[in-house]
């Protein structure tokens, strides 16, 4: 498994397992605690989860899906904006521990950017460091000027920003990624296969036919590509994890890089952060 290191020099798995969408259906629970309890058995032990998910639901699912291999776990979890406040986050943290099953996340987000001052939600996720609930803290959906708002307002601390990044959503090449990496803070990319539309793409269909993988192999492996990048697929039954597992084993040569550039071309100018 390829491994990507946090600033406090964690080693995580490159490739991760996210939950959206999870808990949504008595129907398909089994399937997907099954699902993420075959990705841990693989290696893909860090998996993303917010107290936004299906209310609340998808942290039981993921506290089931975890029991008993809790310590195998890199476990993280986001916050609402607005219980992103120093009288809130404390409560928010509790409630999610609570329904994952364990004492502490090692790592926990700002979902998005809200009403709290940066400076403030900073000084919350601190305490909850000191208090040891969560070993290390970050953001979600934070463009380059929100991430330099930040570090200036004492969140130097900040472990890393998850963004939607995928070969339809190159936006943040331009200057969030440089600034990233400049600041050695790695990226969570989330809807790695933009929630499945990827994997219906005729050009993408070509490249991976060339290489001998399936789209979702290749999309991936590409999200993962600079070694700063974690990808947090989500995936709802065991063969697509299996599927997606692959991935980390998969190499992209130049020429096939040069091939995803044509079809999926870097921006020329600046995006603004997109998100879903
Ligand atoms: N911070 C944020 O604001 C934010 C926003 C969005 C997502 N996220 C996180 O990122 C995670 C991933 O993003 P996402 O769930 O939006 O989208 P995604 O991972 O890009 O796509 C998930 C979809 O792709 C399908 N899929 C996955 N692997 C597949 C494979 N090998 N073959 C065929 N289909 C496959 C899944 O189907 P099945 O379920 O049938 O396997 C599901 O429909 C989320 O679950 C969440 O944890 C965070």
């Amino acid at each position: 498994m390829k491994t990507v290191r946090f600033p406090d020099g964690c080693l995580v798995p490159a490739l991760g397992q996210g939950s959206w969408m999870m808990a949504e259906h008595p129907a398909r629970r089994a399937d997907e605690i099954a699902a993420l309890r075959s990705g841990i058995e693989l290696g893909m032990t860090l998996i993303d989860t917010a107290e936004m998910y299906a209310d609340g639901e998808s942290e039981r699912l993921v506290g089931e899906a975890i029991a008993g291999v809790r310590d195998q776990v890199f476990l993280v979890s986001k916050a609402y904006p607005q219980n992103a406040s120093r009288d809130r986050l404390s409560h928010a943290c509790e409630a999610s521990l609570k329904r994952l099953g364990t004492d502490r996340l090692d790592l926990y987000l700002l979902h998005w950017r809200g009403a709290v001052p940066l400076a403030e939600t900073a000084e919350a996720m601190t305490r909850l460091v000191a208090a040891g609930k969560i070993l290390r803290w970050g953001v979600s959906n934070l463009d380059a000027d929100d991430m330099a708002e930040l570090i200036a307002a004492d969140g130097a601390a900040c472990a890393t920003d998850q963004i939607l990044y995928n070969l339809a959503r190159r936006g943040p090449e331009h200057d969030l990624l440089p600034w990233l990496t400049d600041h050695s803070i790695p990226v969570m990319a989330y809807s790695p296969v933009e929630q499945g539309r990827l994997l219906g793409n005729p050009r993408l269909g070509e490249i991976a036919a060339r290489i001998g993988a399936t789209l979702a192999q290749v999309a991936l492996a590409w999200t993962m590509r600079s070694g700063h990048s974690i990808a947090i697929p989500k995936a709802g039954n065991v063969a697509h994890v299996r599927d997606n597992f692959a991935a980390s084993q998969l190499d992209l040569t130049t020429d096939d890089l040069a091939s995803l550039d044509a079809a999926f071309p870097p921006p020329r100018q600046r995006v603004p952060l997109e998100m879903l």
